[in-house]
């Protein structure tokens, strides 16, 4: 049976760690999330990350824009908050609406207020192996969950699925960066679950409740799950077929309370790293 990697736990420790630190602040670490249009997921995140930040003792700040709402006048905004020297972090939830543009709008929040670690400059940094000012919240998540497993990276080879811009090549940055052998496998790959069977890490960011069979697992394996699809019954599933693959894996992450929080804690932790470079306090 696998060894289950807990982010709720040491999601909740790193939490409590940054409350602690803001406590010896004049001024609280400011965090303003951008949500446009009702999408009812992007609403459940974006109300988790305002609450998680107010009870770390962050001042936290949700614009609510129309559906409807221009590229010029998103941009705009953004631009608002990049002049207000109150503000330290921007998030804009992704997926924006289609006819918005979402490259152009990631690009105009400034690298240095972008807490996601979207824009070219800091991804682009994490690629060559300099520091960003900020790195994607849940590849840094996973990053922090191997690493308080005592899991070794170097060396392993490790398969992710799922390219987006946001997790998957992020993540494959950073495993690469620690020197693992890195497959991103996507829609397009042929013989997937042979790639898989060869993976001593296996990433599943994907999207499709229990897409992940346990014959597709190497026995022994760590096996991360990003996915978290809401059922008809309200029930949250991963990527990953859980019961099956627990048996055959070496450690697995559970869906809820695996990744999720990890995703809010590092995106506090940004927030914070970002608000003490503005503030040129001790980093
Ligand atoms: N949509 C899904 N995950 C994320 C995230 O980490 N950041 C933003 N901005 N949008 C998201």
């Amino acid at each position: 049976m696998a060894v289950l990697i807990k982010g709720k736990d040491l999601s909740t420790k790193i939490v409590e760690k940054i409350r602690h630190e803001v406590l010896n602040y004049d001024k609280k670490p400011t965090l303003v999330v951008i949500i446009v249009g009702n999408n009812p997921a992007s609403q459940i995140y974006v109300s988790k990350k305002k609450h998680t930040a107010e009870l770390t003792g962050f001042n936290s700040r949700v614009i609510e824009l129309e559906e409807s709402i221009s590229q010029k006048d998103l941009e705009k905004q953004i631009e608002i908050l990049n002049q207000d020297k109150n503000v330290n972090g921007i998030l804009v939830q992704i997926p924006l609406p289609k006819h918005i543009n979402t490259y152009n709008i990631i690009e105009k929040i400034l690298p240095e207020k972008d807490v996601d670690g979207f824009h070219p400059i800091n991804i682009g940094r994490l690629a060559i192996g300099l520091k960003p000012y900020a790195v994607s919240c849940t590849p840094q998540g996973i990053i922090k969950l191997l690493e308080e497993n005592n899991i070794e990276i170097e060396g392993k080879h490790a398969v992710i699925i799922g390219r987006s811009n946001i997790v998957g090549k992020p993540l494959s940055y950073l495993l690469l960066n620690r020197n693992a052998t890195v497959t991103v496998c996507h829609s397009k790959t042929k013989n997937l679950s042979d790639v898989c069977s060869q993976a001593d890490i296996l990433v599943a960011a994907v999207g499709i409740p229990k897409f992940v069979k346990s014959e597709w697992v190497k026995e022994g394996a760590i096996v991360i799950d990003v996915g978290i699809n809401r059922m008809e019954n309200n029930k949250l599933i991963g990527d990953i077929d859980f019961e099956e693959v627990e048996k055959k894996a070496g450690y697995i992450t559970p869906v809820p309370g695996g990744v999720g929080p990890m995703t809010i804690a590092m995106l506090l932790s940004n927030t914070l790293e970002l608000f003490k470079l503005q503030n040129k306090l001790e980093a």
